[in-house]
């Protein structure tokens, strides 16, 4: 079998500087980043206000997100274009808020316990299915908007209790598309030394921030208002479990404005995290139909004709493995960004306080020296001695260390359901002529989204 190397972006010469590169790739981080950077070690960026410093080093990775994680907070620039959408919410905040905020979710979190949301997920792939129904033979379908919809949908029954019907869909993810975008522009232009104050995108980010959070806060507001009546809902999601939540340690319970700010965190990391990797294995999947028929096997094996049940999940390794191959060579984040709160040494540089420091699964995951065939996607590779021990040292799309990613297991659940629900309803093909690339601005998604052709099998 050939293999199949799946769409990368081609490094730009080394002719101009790297501010010019990436002024001329459009923000993309990607497109700036030369070949010799699949090897090396840690970087060394030199920027207007501040220094960047990509790092690579398995050790250095571990000593930034696990030994030492209390030295290296959150990245500042980071902060500031999330805050308008997130407020202090989980993802952007530092030191013993985090610590709070953290203990109080991660009770919240009990609730999704992943046995307890797997029929949720079911419901939210029957909706998936009539929507696709109705597209399937009629032409190319932008398939990243569907997955974009079905991840949404899952995380939104889980905090809500309600499904996310098409007409709020569109709204609600209209606005977080536009945030995003606003934010990745901001961001760059942040690190690149434009003050604050006439950074155009951030305002976008503000007005964006502010409507999605005025689309959330009503559904907030009358839980919060009903539970401070005494009233019990009778739901019990984790829009339910937030307003419960005790820090055990000072007492605290979150405000309605905090309430907001957990809410939007976890619907933006719940959805646009695994939306991105689920339409990157559509594609793969469409231009390599062995396997398909592997992932379509598999399903057949496992659930065939009836609906799926929690115990299916790890009865469908190959699924899992296409999954996790996809993240691998897509992960969500690209880049996990932190800063140094104290000067550090690593390897020959001297980080002075203040630098970010921009731990890199998107060089890890491709390195030269820590995978085989680094750009070939192959979901058989976990399999082999090499490809576990690659596996152990050199994959982190989740993160390590105490700020790991909360929803793991829960993505893992929900990608591996609607992976091998999709497989065995449908034939996915490719769109003749349809050519799409990484882009890497708060995520890595396809430049043009993904469109292709689905076919009831
Ligand atoms: C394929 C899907 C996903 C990927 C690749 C992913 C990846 C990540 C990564 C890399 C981080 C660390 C970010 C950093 O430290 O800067 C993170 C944090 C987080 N993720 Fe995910 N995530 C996914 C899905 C989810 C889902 C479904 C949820 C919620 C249900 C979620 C909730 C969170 C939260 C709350 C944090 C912040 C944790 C903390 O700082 O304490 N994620 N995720």
């Amino acid at each position: 079998m050939i293999d199949y190397v799946p769409p990368k972006p081609v490094p730009q010469p080394r002719k101009v500087s790297l501010i010019k590169r990436w002024w001329h790739s459009r923000h993309d981080m990607l497109k700036p980043i030369p070949e010799r950077s699949f090897n090396m070690k840690m970087g060394h960026i030199r920027m207007p206000r501040g220094d960047i410093y990509p790092v690579c080093e398995t050790s250095l990775v571990r000593r930034i997100l696990v030994e030492q994680w209390e030295r290296f907070p959150k990245n500042r620039f980071l902060h500031q274009v999330l805050k308008p959408l997130l407020g202090d919410g989980i993802v952007i905040s530092s030191g013993e808020l985090w610590k709070m905020q953290r203990r109080m979710v991660d009770q919240a979190f009990e609730v999704a316990r992943l046995q307890t949301v797997f029929p949720l997920m079911v419901d939210a792939v029957d909706a998936l299915e009539a929507r696709l129904d109705r597209l399937a033979g009629t032409g190319p379908v932008a398939f990243d908007v569907e997955m974009t919809h079905v991840a949404a949908d899952i995380i939104f029954r889980t905090i809500f209790t309600v499904p996310l019907e098409q007409e709020d869909a569109a709204r609600v993810l209209g606005a977080f598309k536009r945030y995003q975008e606003a934010a990745a522009n901001a961001w760059m232009f942040g690190i690149a030394g434009l003050p604050s104050f006439i950074n155009p995108h951030r305002i976008h980010t503000w007005r964006w921030g502010r409507e999605i959070r005025g689309l959330l806060m009503p559904l907030a507001k009358a839980r919060f208002a009903a539970a401070g009546r005494g009233e019990d809902s009778g739901q019990r999601d984790i829009l339910d479990a937030l307003i419960k939540a005790k820090d055990p340690v000072s007492g605290h319970v979150f405000t309605l404005e905090e309430l907001v700010d957990q809410i939007a965190t976890l619907f933006l990391a719940g959805h646009e995290t695994t939306s991105a990797a689920l339409s990157w294995t559509g594609f793969i999947a469409a231009q390599c139909p062995h396997v398909q028929e592997r992932l379509r096997d598999e399903a057949d094996e496992v659930f065939g004709e009836r609906r799926p049940v929690h115990a299916d999940i790890k009865r469908l390794k190959f699924t899992r493995d296409v999954f996790r191959e996809t993240l691998r060579l897509y992960p969500s984040f690209g880049f996990i960004a932190r800063e140094a709160a104290h000067t550090e040494h690593m390897r020959d540089k001297v980080v002075k306080a203040g630098a970010s420091l921009a731990v890199a699964p998107w060089l890890i995951h491709r390195h030269r020296t820590y995978w085989d065939r680094p750009d070939v996607f192959d979901p058989d590779r976990f399999q082999s001695k090499e490809g576990k021990a690659s596996l152990r040292c050199a994959y982190l799309p989740f993160s390590l260390g105490p700020r790991v990613c909360l929803g793991a297991a829960f993505a893992m659940q929900e990608a591996t359901l609607i992976v091998a629900s999709l497989f065995r309803r449908y034939r996915l093909v490719p769109d003749p002529g349809f050519e799409t690339h990484p882009v890497g601005r708060l995520t890595i998604r396809p430049d043009k989204g993904i469109r292709l052709r689905i076919e009831r099998r």
